[in-house]
């Protein structure tokens, strides 16, 4: 049988991150050049299947109870496959391999990435066709065992590679955008997204009314967006990612780490700069003026002291 391989990019939120969780709208985007492949190949002398993530192994059986932590959302996704097509593979002598580019805990949609990939390979090994919709829903039911109460932006835009606007009651929608160059800066600071959430709802429980203004004036900065990427207008949308990063600022979930990188990247003249994912650490997206000034930006990002740099171009 031939090889199964599968790969798919990281995303970042452009707009609207914490505000989609009380169903406001929010922008992801695509990070086409940040990506985490899978591929499945088959070996007689294997008896069982194996799983390898990066230098790590693990000889799986269906029947294996106690999994190291490391591979239980893998296990978990493979169980979810079996019981949706209410079968179990055919073989056993397949070995699937796992390698990422995305850093984990940045805000750049690692577990989503996971997630999507495996849903992929496994279908393909069972046979069976995947629709998008069928993709969503499982990766969405992964994103459920990471993160508590996902909005379900991340899984949704990874598995479409494509820029979308999202809200929770009404599902995506893909946008066309003119061309935008992005730089993306990781403070090196890990987060857990269903800790910063829970925070934030502790927050809005306790003022529920000026939470729901700053949740709606992000809604109504994302819908601004969509036109300034519709129209290819850079310095409205520099200007409104800064708003952006000033009402998550007033969330509570910036942090000197990512304030930091954001100055820096504004004093190079970036149009604008926010922190993008859950906050509180993880990575900054700054908004370039074209695909030289994105690179420039990275180095002075990565020589200020930011642990990864990605350069990305939104076309
Ligand atoms: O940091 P990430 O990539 O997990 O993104 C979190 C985005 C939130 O809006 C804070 C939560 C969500 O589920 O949308």
């Amino acid at each position: 049988m031939k090889d199964i391989k599968a790969s798919v990019p990281a995303k970042v939120i452009l707009f609207g991150e914490h505000a989609v969780v009380y169903n406001e709208s929010a922008i992801a985007i695509p990070v086409s050049d940040v990506r985490a492949s899978a591929m499945i190949d088959f070996d007689n002398s294997l008896s069982e299947p194996l799983i390898a993530v990066d230098n790590w192994k693990l000889r799986y059986s269906f029947a294996d109870k106690d999994i190291p932590q490391k591979f239980q959302h893998i296990v978990k996704a493979i169980n979810l496959v079996r019981e949706t097509l209410n079968s179990d593979f055919q073989r056993s002598n397949w070995r699937l391999r796992i390698s990422s580019q995305i850093p984990i805990a940045r805000g750049m949609g690692s577990s989503a990435a996971i997630s999507v990939l495996l849903f992929r390979v496994l279908f393909r090994l069972a046979g069976k066709e995947l629709t998008q919709k069928k993709l969503i829903e499982l990766s969405y039911e992964m994103e459920k065992f990471h993160h508590g109460t996902p909005s379900g932006i991340d899984n949704a835009v990874i598995a479409l590679e494509a820029p979308i606007i999202f809200q929770k009651s009404k599902g995506f929608k893909l946008i066309n955008t003119k061309k935008f160059h992005f730089v993306i800066a990781d403070t090196g600071v890990g987060k857990k997204t269903a800790s910063v959430v829970a925070d934030v709802a502790k927050r809005y429980q306790k003022n529920k009314r000026s939470y729901t203004e700053i949740f709606k004036a992000i809604g109504s900065v994302t819908s601004q967006g969509l036109d300034a990427l519709r129209l290819g207008n850079k310095p409205k949308l520099g200007q409104l990612m800064n708003l952006n990063q000033s009402l998550l600022d007033e969330l509570g979930v910036s942090s000197p780490e990512l304030d930091r990188l954001i100055e820096i990247a504004l004093s190079k003249k970036a149009p604008g700069a926010k922190l993008c994912g859950a906050g509180k650490g993880g990575c900054i997206l700054a908004l370039a003026n074209d695909h030289d000034h994105a690179n420039e930006l990275c180095r002075t990002l990565l020589k200020a002291g930011a642990v990864h740099g990605f350069v990305t171009t939104l076309k």
